[in-house]
């Protein structure tokens, strides 16, 4: 036991010194720091995979607004939108809510609501099916005049291309929604037979976010943060900001020439983000990630690697060639939202308009050799253009990653403070915004993590988590599982409680918190895990009590033998409220303790150092921020009392420094809180205690 403790804290330094390394000192990093350089890339980053294992992750060089790229840089991932809108598509086909044979427009078709803005004038317009958008071959053209690309026409106007102006045609009013752009496109002839060929169409995967809006009966891009997003972990990834009009203004000049307005758009080095808003052009191009999220995108797909978004047979279909459409290279095809090679590989390149990726991906080790040396899945994502190197290096530079390199790469992500004591990895993350958590928590269980603590504060007004994670330490016989519900009103909770526990779940964890991302309710967050209770556990909880009432009850339950598991405090309507969770064991001894709350930074201070002298030491802490100023509530216990350290009042650098250097001495972090002080800056507080393991 002792033997692999150690190994496994020798592995855990390596990776941090891989991971938080900035450029090179990896074979990789030198030659990749050097094809940017020969190619003009100003920077970027970069991950491998191999066996669904993530060897690989970091950035180099800089972004376009001149900060230094690292591993969790976010770009916009341009077509890499439409892999995501494809998969969520096949998902509704294996759900049968749709059937990619079905037609789009007119009597019976998906959209037959989107009327056109004059007469259908092409009658081939209603025989578009959804395979035919999914595989680029509906009958529009992106290269021919006058149209060119629909999506683009906005960006087109706007740099004084001679293209119809489809919303003054139509006589609507800005801004170009999608579905103004289908309203004119539909009354305007095919450019071919659907069907007959293939041209790539941004347009197409356009209306297939309209699509999955209509029959899910929910916006596109919460669609896919719940299929996709919070079931792969994909805690980043989200459509691009909106940008101010004020940018469109400010553009370079425009170019009126021969060559037609896509080639003119891809030699100005104005980004197309910076014109468009990426809500406009979500299903086709307005998503941006960053190198972790696109791997776990990859592995979460490849039933070959248990993927969970497709069962075998639909990730299949993804795949296929699609057959009315010539073959123009043979071994190779638009396959639904990726490209797709006769070695099953798939894989997606940047837009012509928009800065460099790759996103690559084997999906079966078709090699003869039965133990391959280099990685299956890898993504680059570039700031700067030269398409053409990017493709045919991407190659050989991902020969230089040294698979074997046994580490966490995942864990620099999930983490901002991480080491190991030698014996046992302990991560804290700082702030995960509300919005992020389910696919953040997502994560962190795909890495075999555990949420030891978590709690909720208000940062300028976004609701973030500051959260506490471990390795799993439970036998594997153990179900190792956990649900975290927040954002909860008091019905909700009571509702999850029961369904969760007729699926043999008990609640451990509860908090009071306000929530900003619900319109700064009083919500709960809640943990459940599976058979966290045995039968000789006793649980009573209770929501919202006044302090009097909820301290005679705690005086009754105490006489019953039940100790504090939980006590949330929270300023609500200008009245105190108290939530709790007792616990009691039967066959055990009474647990002796005390608990405060609404203690301002001192109070706390000195009461945690008076109930140590007591040999009691805290087991539970949680924030409100009562009139500007931050209130504690806080439970002490003394059970398997030892050595500890306490500290409030903290930022960032001096907990990490404080963590650092108790972990030294064997003292892990078992509760973290950040908070606001009365002067509105951010803060923590931390409590360690000596392992007894040691
Ligand atoms: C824990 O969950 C199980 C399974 O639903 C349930 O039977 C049991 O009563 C719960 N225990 C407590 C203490 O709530
Ligand atoms: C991790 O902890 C070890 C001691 O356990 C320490 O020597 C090392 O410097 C720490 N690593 C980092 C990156 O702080």
């Amino acid at each position: 036991m002792a033997k692999l403790s150690t190994l496994l804290g020798v592995f855990v330094t390596s990776c941090l010194l891989l991971a938080g390394c900035h450029g090179t000192n990896d074979e990789f990093g030198t030659k990749f720091q050097q094809f940017l350089d020969e190619h003009n890339y100003n920077g970027g980053s970069v991950a491998a995979m191999k066996d669904g294992k993530l060897v690989y992750a970091n950035g180099f060089g800089v972004d376009r607004f001149n900060n230094a790229i690292h591993a969790g840089t976010m770009f916009p991932v341009s077509s890499v939108s439409k892999s995501l809108t494809a998969v969520a598509i096949m998902q509704l086909a294996e759900k049968g809510v749709l059937s990619l044979e079905q037609t789009i427009f007119g009597k019976g078709g998906v959209l037959h609501m989107i009327k056109p803005y004059k007469k259908v004038q092409d009658p081939r317009i209603h025989d578009i099916t959804i395979r035919h958008l999914l595989h680029h071959t509906a009958g529009w053209d992106l290269n021919k005049p006058p149209i060119y690309d629909p999506v683009m026409n906005s960006v087109y106007i706007s740099r004084g291309h001679k293209v119809p102006d489809i919303l003054k045609v139509m006589k609507d009013t800005a801004p170009l929604t999608p579905y103004d752009t289908m309203r004119y496109m539909i009354s305007q002839k095919l450019d071919f037979t659907p069907g007959t060929k293939m041209v790539y169409s941004n347009f197409g995967y356009l209306i297939l976010g309209r699509i999955i809006e209509e029959v899910a009966d929910t916006g596109y891009e919460d669609y896919i943060k719940h299929n996709i997003l919070i079931p792969c972990g994909m805690w980043h990834t989200r459509i691009g900001p909106v940008r101010s009009n004020a940018e469109i203004i400010n553009l370079g000049t425009s170019i009126n020439g021969p060559n037609g307005p896509i080639d003119k758009f891809e030699d100005s080095d104005v980004s197309l983000y910076d014109i468009l808003n990426p809500e406009d052009m979500d299903s086709a191009l307005g998503w941006q990630s960053n190198v972790y999220d696109m791997m776990r995108f990859v592995k979460c797909l490849d039933t070959n690697h248990h993927g969970k978004l497709l069962n075998p047979t639909f990730f299949q279909k993804l795949l296929l060639r699609p057959v009315a459409a010539p073959i123009q290279h043979s071994d190779t095809w638009y396959g639904a939202g990726f490209k797709v090679n006769s070695h099953s590989a798939i894989w997606t390149l940047a837009d012509p308009h928009t800065d460099d990726l790759i996103l690559y991906h084997k999906t079966k080790d078709t090699s003869t050799e039965k133990e391959s040396h280099s990685v299956d899945s890898f993504v680059f994502l570039l700031n700067g253009k030269g398409l053409q190197h990017l493709k045919h290096k991407a190659h050989d530079l991902v020969s230089f990653v040294d698979v074997k390199a046994v580490s966490h790469p995942f864990y620099s992500d999930l983490s901002d403070i991480h080491n190991s004591t030698g014996y046992k990895d302990v991560i804290i993350k700082y702030k995960v915004d509300e919005h992020h958590l389910d696919a953040y928590v997502s994560a962190l269980k795909q890495e075999n993590l555990d949420i030891k603590w978590i709690s909720a504060s208000d940062r300028n007004g976004h609701t973030c988590f500051t959260l506490l994670a471990e390795p799993f330490d439970l036998p594997a016989k153990y179900a190792m599982d956990y649900i975290v519900q927040h954002g909860l009103m008091e019905k909700k909770l009571l509702h999850h409680k029961i369904a969760l526990e007729a699926e043999g779940y008990n609640m451990t964890f509860l908090q009071n918190y306000m929530s900003a991302s619900h319109d700064s309710r009083h919500a709960f967050l809640a943990i459940f895990r599976k058979g966290a209770y045995d039968e000789k556990t006793h649980m009573k909880f209770g929501i919202h009590h006044f302090p009097r009432p909820y301290m005679s009850l705690m005086g009754l339950y105490l006489e019953k033998g039940y100790h504090p598991l939980v006590q949330s405090y929270i300023m609500h309507d200008d009245e105190e409220k108290i939530s709790f969770v007792f616990l009691k064991r039967t066959n055990t001894p009474k647990v002796n303790f005390k608990t405060y709350y609404g203690l301002s930074s001192p109070q706390l201070q000195r009461t945690v150092k008076q109930n140590g002298k007591a040999d009691r030491k805290l087991s539970y802490l949680d924030v409100s921020n009562v009139y500007g100023k931050p209130k504690f509530s806080a439970v002490f216990t003394n059970e398997n009392a030892g050595k500890w350290v306490f500290q409030l009042g903290m930022k960032e650098a001096s907990m990490e420094a404080l963590v650092m250097k108790k972990q030294k001495f064997g003292f892990l972090p078992k509760i973290v809180i950040g908070y606001t002080d009365k002067d509105q800056i951010d803060k923590y507080a931390i409590y360690l205690e000596k392992s007894s393991v040691l």
